[in-house]
């Protein structure tokens, strides 16, 4: 059986915590840098969001899979068993039970309350918004990254490879932002607004911070460990469901493991480095 100390040898978790905690503890210098961050953090996180089903698609529609086990041949494909397993990772990205909305709605929120602690009006998000151009090049390496083509079955499993390394790296980064941007300034200003403020939906009012938690904190489990879960039961039925080796199949998930240790740092490292930047510009204004 696959698990997740089958892909230890593909990245450095160590590292890619790093890279995630160097940037937070960057982001918390000023309010201005904060928002910064989480507009970017945002932006980045949507690619994966609204990524995930096109997978699931791809291995809906592929012939690849199917059960050797059945008594009539043409009865036999599960593609939609395997991608139901990464599906799930989807559901409620697209509609949070307790507020009714998709998790962007919730980012927005949060961002809508970042925006108002740092004092920024909608003109000057808009020039935050317009001052970055390196962001495109890596969401769009994160939409090729889902990309797979139906017959090849070595290019859906390396797409499901990346998408398990990042259900379990984002429960890390989620943790992470968690516990520097806001179990470390609990008692502070930042924390003192948090806990004033509210987001409101049709079906629930929430923290503005909610959109972190739900994914997990270092004390409680978030949606992402049910989202990890399934994504490597999504191999282990890969292997079921199809005549190459269980070596074979971490073999081709781990080039798509190594893809979002890849990603994921470059991410985290460009955007202190925007920081940075734009510290040294307040500084010099
Ligand atoms: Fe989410
Ligand atoms: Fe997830």
């Amino acid at each position: 059986m696959i698990t997740l100390d089958d892909f230890q040898a593909y990245l450095n978790a160590d590292d890619i915590n790093a890279a995630m905690k160097s940037a937070c503890q960057a982001a918390i210098a000023s309010p201005e840098l904060m928002h910064l961050f989480m507009e970017r953090f945002v932006k980045y996180s949507a690619s994966y969001s609204h990524s995930v089903p096109t997978l699931c698609g791809t291995i809906g529609r592929s012939e690849q899979f199917c059960d050797p086990q059945v008594a009539i041949a043409r009865h036999s494909n599960r593609g939609m068993d395997v991608a139901a397993k990464v599906f799930s990772a989807s559901i409620e990205e697209f509609q949070d039970p307790r507020t009714g909305v998709s998790h962007r709605t919730l980012a927005y929120a949060l961002l809508d309350a970042l925006a108002a602690y740092a004092g920024l009006s909608d003109a000057a998000v808009e020039r935050v918004m317009q001052a970055e151009s390196w962001l495109d090049d890596m969401t769009q390496f994160v939409q090729d990254a889902y990309q797979a083509e139906p017959h090849s079955l070595e290019q859906m499993v390396r797409a499901m490879g990346f998408h398990a390394a990042a259900e379990t790296i984002g429960g890390n980064e989620f943790s992470i932002i968690n516990s520097i941007f806001f179990s470390g300034q609990r008692e502070g200003d930042f924390g003192q607004f948090i806990k004033q403020h509210k987001a409101r939906f049709a079906a629930g009012t929430v923290s503005p911070w909610y959109w972190i938690v739900i994914h997990g904190t270092s004390t409680t489990e978030g949606v992402e460990l049910g989202h990890a879960d399934d994504a490597i039961q999504a191999l282990n039925l890969a292997t079921r469901y199809s005549s190459v080796s269980e070596g074979q199949i971490v073999a081709w998930a781990g080039q798509g493991v190594r893809q979002l240790a890849t990603i994921q740092t470059r991410f985290f490292q460009r955007v202190q480095q925007e920081l940075r930047e734009h510290a040294g510009l307040s500084v010099a204004a």
